[in-house]
């Protein structure tokens, strides 16, 4: 069961809605486009709404609607998503970006230094659903003769200073969008908002073509009612009579959906604030954030990093919103530096955006929390792979293919299967290796020393080689799993077992083994003349299902506590806990013969 970080809610009368117009007359361009207008006009209180297939197409037909054109600025945030700047290059202009404050949203006191006498449009961005701060923005649009469109994707239902975001009252344009993740969908689908007829018409006219069929409207002399005329360069940014449908059963539930999602960001906002190292967002004097995400901060990109891997392994999922959008190695092209805005640069190092949906269940939220608190406390896990070039049983034992691929492939995948490593590295002397390793998804980070690329040197000799060489970069580890290079047999469930095991009986080592021959102790050996001698004659007079099981090392990984193997420098300790593991699981790839018979299991057990 995995929590992801926002979703749609439909139910069953947004789907009869739906079901409804595609068993009318019209599935496109009929009435329920019109009604949807109106009632999103009337729920954020504006004149005019205009609906187009995308939020995309919304900002684009905006910026159009404006009259941006070629050569021509747009100043917005680099803290946003990519299409809020793409508008200004749909049309020929130059997205200016303007720095961030510590909310995330626009610096209002930094627009006017990037005011030219080219700058025509500005879009602040109501990112996570708080609007930005309007009245100064207007103030600066006033001074300047600017446009403001606001970019209001995130924040249907917000309200700025007792008003709502989208009424246009400090700005010419709003544009929404109803992506699934927005708090209302129609599957795709954008709106335009405004209070002027003439960007209302001019909206219209762009979003068919360019095309009008209204008389009075016309150039030239109607011909005939068939007649209609293309005045202008627009596109098809239609939405569907079904789609509005959707939206208009969506929008019935916008008051409980924003209720719920202010319901559930109140409960982080108190939990979420006694936990050391996590910093939430506040909304602004006199603004309702209308929380299309949820937004927490870390110290740095690396405990970000940990974090997002974190949660991903108890199944919830986050994303990060935004990655500045002039580092984008499309914007990198036009000419933008990294290091232009600062704030926003440093911002978006830290930020992951936690699960936010109207249908998030209070058990839901409390595995978030849970899980965001326990992260200080948790494991930080190395899973290291030692795999040595010079093998002389086996030539190129651990790259040598295993049935379809490198068998060294098999270890690292079940490691980053697992979900429970902070890195998967592999620990070798050869180049050869090291490049197949890292394109199956393990990391190098150096290389073997040749003091330790011999025979001579054990297992524990490499881990702590590893383990040193981490530590003099500053990254210290609690747990290390070592695992075999010629180990198709792990599972990633097995890897959790030992690690669970590991961290609840505090135990110095885990690894699994395999109960062998437990009649061992009754072995024979051959002695001259060819006659049957007894190895351990002691046990001659006892039952063999009487004699103590024996086991041995089943070949696939030593799960280990850091610290107290850097004390006694051994894997296998007084203290150390098995895991027992089928025979059928466990093999030992010493030679051709065990490779084969390995194989030969593993089409039998996988099927593969
Ligand atoms: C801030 C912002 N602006 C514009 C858009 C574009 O909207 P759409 O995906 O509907 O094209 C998005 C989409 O996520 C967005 O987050």
């Amino acid at each position: 069961m995995t929590i992801p970080y926002g979703k749609q809610t439909i139910d069953k009368v947004d789907i009869k809605a739906v079901s409804d117009v595609l068993g009318s007359e019209f599935l496109t361009t009929g009435p329920r486009v019109k009604e949807f207008e109106e009632k999103f006009a009337s729920f954020v209180n504006v004149k005019y709404a205009v609906v187009v297939s995308n939020g995309t197409a919304a900002l684009h037909l905006a910026c159009l609607a404006a009259g941006l054109k070629k050569g021509e600025e747009l100043i917005t945030t680099p803290m946003t998503f990519a299409a809020s700047a793409n508008c200004a290059l749909y049309c020929g202009a130059k997205p200016v970006f303007v720095d961030i404050k510590e909310n995330g949203l626009i610096d209002e006191s930094l627009i006017e230094k990037r005011v030219t006498p080219k700058t025509k449009i500005i879009i602040p961005v109501h990112i996570g659903g708080l609007p930005c701060d309007m009245e100064k923005i207007q103030a600066i649009a006033k001074r300047y003769k600017l446009v403001v469109i606001e970019d209001a994707c995130h924040a249907l239902g917000a309200e700025y200073k007792g008003t709502k975001t989208g009424d246009c009252k400090y700005s010419d344009m709003a544009v929404f969008s109803f992506h699934p993740v927005k708090h209302i969908t129609t599957g795709e689908g954008g709106m335009i908002t405004t209070n002027s007829k003439v960007l209302y018409e001019k909206l219209l006219l762009l979003r068919t073509h360019g095309i009008t069929r209204i008389s009075d409207k016309l150039l030239n002399k109607k011909e005939g009612p068939w007649f209609y005329e293309m005045q202008e360069l627009g596109f098809n940014y239609r939405l569907t009579d079904f789609q509005c449908a959707l939206g208009i059963s969506q929008l019935t539930k916008i008051r409980r959906f924003v209720a719920k999602r202010l319901a559930i960001a109140k409960i982080y906002d108190t939990a979420l604030s006694k936990i050391d190292g996590i910093e939430i967002i506040k909304p602004s004097e006199g603004c309702k954030d209308a929380y299309h995400l949820y937004v927490i901060k870390v110290k740095d990109a690396e405990t970000r990093l940990d974090l997002f891997n974190y949660l991903k392994s108890k199944g919830i999922f986050c994303q990060v919103h935004y990655i500045p959008v002039y580092w984008h190695p499309y914007y990198q092209t036009l000419g933008y530096k990294k290091g232009l805005c600062p704030n926003a640069e440093e911002f978006y190092g830290k930020i992951i955006s936690i699960p936010m949906y109207p249908s998030l269940k209070r058990w839901e939220q409390n595995k978030v929390i849970e899980a965001i608190g326990s992260f200080r406390k948790r494991k930080k896990i190395l899973a290291l792979i030692p795999a040595r070039g010079g093998s002389k049983r086996i030539p190129h034992k651990n790259i040598k293919n295993f049935l379809s691929r490198p068998i060294i492939s098999y270890s690292i995948k079940a490691a980053i299967d697992s979900n429970l490593f902070d890195e998967v590295m592999v620990s070798t002397d050869d180049k050869e290796i090291a490049e197949i390793a890292q394109k199956y998804g393990a990391k190098v980070p150096f290389l073997r020393s040749i003091k330790n690329s011999s025979d001579h040197a054990t297992t524990a000799d490499v881990i702590e080689e590893v383990l040193t060489e981490y530590l003099k970069r500053g990254i210290k580890y609690d747990y290390v799993c070592c695992l075999y290079a010629t180990a198709p047999f792990i599972t990633p469930e097995k890897l959790v077992k030992a690690k669970k095991r590991l961290e609840e009986l505090e135990v110095d080592s885990v690894f699994p083994v395999t109960r062998f021959n437990s009649d061992i102790k009754r072995s024979f050996r051959i002695e001259d003349g060819g006659r049957l001698k007894m190895n351990w004659p002691k046990y001659s007079n006892i039952r063999s299902q009487d004699i103590v099981a024996a086991y041995h090392d089943a070949g696939q990984f030593y799960f280990l506590d850091v610290k107290n193997f850097l004390v006694q420098k051994r894997i296998f300790t007084n203290n150390t806990l098995p895991i027992i593991t089928s025979e059928l699981e466990a093999q030992d790839i010493n030679n051709d013969e065990d490779w084969k018979i390995a194989e030969f299991k593993y089409k039998a057990l996988v099927g593969k």
